[in-house]
């Protein structure tokens, strides 16, 4: 694992980046697509051995630190490296050109989670809001506050994987009939229980992430070149299996990962963030 910093003040630390490029096979000249750039990590190492690389990210700040930062700036000046603000799901669909491979690491960064006014964190007191593209019409506050009991209910147990999602969609529903709920804070406070399936759950809504996995994952085996490998690293139950299944029922590829890669006892160690980090691979066939 490497701890050094990517992009300045990113403080992200790349989960399973030695095995994701590894799994790439990056080979020098070759065209790698990385749809979720965040701090850089993987697009540094499979720059380092010489790839180029198209990146997407649909927060401009990953976008804009990328440009300030003395390790990718000159990347970008040489054209070695692309960035474009954008949701992984429409590039891809969009794309007409072909990759030698994709790596997808989905989910938050550290630099979202840290920073305050971001509302991703129960931690930290910020308006409700949880939005990686900050033009997107729907955060956290909406949800919060404007769905209706059955769809929060909904949401804390598929997403957050919650049991008591009954009790806490109906304590926030009798809540803001006085009040709206406005900040992270206040809605930690109300739950009675640990506040993290809520707040993950919210975030999966506001992103609607499990629609972009799944527009992804139909569109992106037509964007590989035959025997381009495609990488995603999930941390949640629900997207491992979708990625699973897709892997596995798609005709255009073949599955190189019967079972997922996890982090080694190292990485567990230095970084709590890739406890739950599982990597699937698959290869375009033809
Ligand atoms: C876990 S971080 C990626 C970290 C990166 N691999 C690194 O090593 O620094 C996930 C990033 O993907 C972005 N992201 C999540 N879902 C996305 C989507 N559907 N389209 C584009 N970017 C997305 C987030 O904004 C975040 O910056």
């Amino acid at each position: 694992m490497i701890n050094v910093e990517n992009s300045p003040d990113f403080g992200h630390v790349s989960v399973l980046l030695y095995e994701t490029a590894d799994a790439l096979d990056v080979t020098p000249g070759n065209t790698y697509f990385d749809g979720t750039f965040g701090g850089g990590g993987h697009s540094r190492l499979i720059l380092e051995r010489g790839g180029i690389v198209r990146a997407t990210d649909m927060d401009s700040d990953a976008i804009e630190a990328a440009k300030v930062s003395d390790v990718f700036r000159p990347y970008l000046v040489s054209g070695q490296l692309a960035l474009t603000k954008s949701n992984f799901a429409d590039f891809i669909e969009q794309a007409d050109e072909l990759f030698d491979g994709m790596i997808f690491d989905l989910g938050v960064s550290s630099h979202q989670l840290d920073t305050t006014e971001r509302g991703f964190s129960f931690r930290r007191d910020a308006r409700l809001d949880m939005r990686m593209d900050r033009t997107a019409p729907i955060s956290a506050y909406e949800i919060v506050n404007e769905w209706d009991y059955e769809d929060l209910k909904r949401i804390f147990y598929e997403y957050g994987e919650e049991r008591n999602a009954p009790r806490i969609a109906r304590r926030i529903a009798e809540t803001r009939t006085r009040a709206p709920i406005e900040t992270t804070y206040q809605l930690a406070e109300l739950l009675n229980t640990h506040p993290k399936r809520v707040f993950q759950a919210l975030r999966i809504a506001v992103q609607d992430e499990l629609g972009s996995l799944s527009r992804m994952l139909k569109a992106a085996p037509n964007r590989l070149k035959p025997g381009g490998v495609i990488a995603v690293i999930s941390f949640h139950s629900l997207e491992d299996r979708l990625v699973k299944h897709s892997f596995r029922d798609d005709t255009r590829l073949s599955v190189i990962t019967k079972h997922p890669i996890t982090p080694r006892d190292e990485e567990l160690r230095e970084n709590t963030r890739s406890g739950s980090a599982k990597l699937r691979t698959a290869r375009k066939v033809g």
